[in-house]
């Protein structure tokens, strides 16, 4: 316990502040169940089974000058991008992950008491980057089937509304937002967060409306498609009206060297990580299908890398946990309008195996199967 001198020195706001929960660390699950790491099925924070390209680990094995700092714009990173995306490397900036541009739009636009208007269920650090710098963030449910509901979404934002902040494909429920939706939200001048960490596997991406739009930032990421998760490099496309003002807040270097070696050498060898996407969205495809098949589960479909399910019957925490104890993790959200089911993030089709092999045998123990 921090001493009463100490506590009164804290941001009040600090004391009824949430945080963030993270899934355990790989090595820790290991250790706790005593399963070997190869044999740990991880299927809980959506990361890529495949690795990252060949061509990454070896610039990071490479790379000789991790005594300099690095560039704080990235301009062959941004160079690389602008041949991928189509859009001008002047309108990209990196970030430590896509989670650190949240905060960094945080910074830029919200004062305390602002607010940034979501649709829930989504991704909860929406909610901590808005709540970390005193704004409000406004929830606005989705339907039964988690679509955005445009016209709540809509009255939600007034006058103290700074953003909008929208995944898609939503994370954890895997649908798109439609871009008429996208559209409507954009002309009530609100800054629009499109946050695309899914967007190749899903196939569809909003980038280059920040030709057009000067209140839309797109985020995107290395963490999924790359398999770059653990060295943390995302970036965020906006039109030149607002990246000017973005440039003040931006610490200058944020994306360390061996992230940015690694994402260009990606950039280089999007084929073959494009291939394993390939792989990740024809077995998301199967595992659906098999999951279907289960009487007493609904199935959403999804356009990322990950399925979210629904127990009709039977308490979906202890299939979660009897799924651990046998070394296979999906992620449970002890919330609002999830509680009743899980995230399955799609691995390879023996992940997938063991899955529904779990499945199959705890919910005929516990009579729901
Ligand atoms: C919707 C969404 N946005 C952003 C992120 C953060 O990605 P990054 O690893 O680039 O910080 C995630 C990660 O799971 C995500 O699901």
């Amino acid at each position: 316990m921090a001493s009463d001198k100490l506590t009164r020195l804290l941001r009040p706001d600090i004391s009824t502040f949430q945080g963030y929960t993270p899934v355990e660390p790989f090595e820790r699950l290991s250790e706790k169940l005593g399963i070997p790491l190869d044999q740990i099925v991880k299927l809980d924070a959506n990361e890529n089974p495949y690795g990252c390209s060949p061509r990454a680990q070896n610039a990071v094995a490479e790379f000789n000058r991790y005594h300099i700092y690095p560039d704080s714009y990235g301009v062959e990173l941004c160079e690389a991008l602008e041949k991928f995306l189509s859009v001008s490397r002047t309108q990209i900036a990196l970030g430590n992950g896509s989670d650190e541009l949240l905060d960094f739009l945080c910074r830029l636009l919200v004062s305390p008491g602002d607010k940034v208007v979501t649709a829930v269920p989504t991704f909860p650090m929406y909610r901590f980057n808005t709540a970390s710098f005193g704004g409000q963030i406004v929830e606005v449910p989705r339907d039964e089937n988690f679509e955005v509901q445009l016209e709540p979404l809509l009255a939600a934002i007034d006058d103290r509304t700074k953003m909008v902040m929208l995944a898609t494909p939503n994370n954890p429920t895997g649908n798109p937002i439609a871009p008429e939706h996208v559209r409507r939200l954009l002309e009530t001048g609100a800054v629009v967060v499109v946050d695309e960490a899914y967007a190749e596997f899903a196939g569809f991406s909003y980038a280059s409306w920040a030709k057009d739009y000067e209140n839309i930032v797109v985020l995107r990421t290395f963490s999924k498609w790359a398999a770059l998760a653990g060295l943390r490099v995302g970036y965020g496309v906006f039109h030149p009206n607002l990246i000017q003002h973005f440039w003040r807040i931006k610490p200058p270097y944020n994306v360390n060297v061996a992230a940015q070696a690694a994402a260009v050498a990606s950039l280089a060898d999007v084929d073959y990580l494009m291939g394993n996407v390939r792989r990740i969205v024809a077995e998301r495809e199967r595992l659906s299908g098999e999951l279907k098949k289960l009487p007493y589960l609904q199935v959403y479909p999804s356009a990322a890398n990950y399925i979210y399910i629904k127990f009709l019957r039977g308490d979906a925490l202890a299939v979660k946990k009897a799924l651990e104890k046998r070394g296979v993790f999906v992620r449970y959200y002890d919330e609002a309008y999830l509680r009743g089911g899980f995230r399955i993030t799609v691995g390879k089709p023996e992940h997938s195996e063991a899955l529904l092999a779990g499945m199959a045998e705890i919910t005929k123990r516990m009579g729901i199967g």
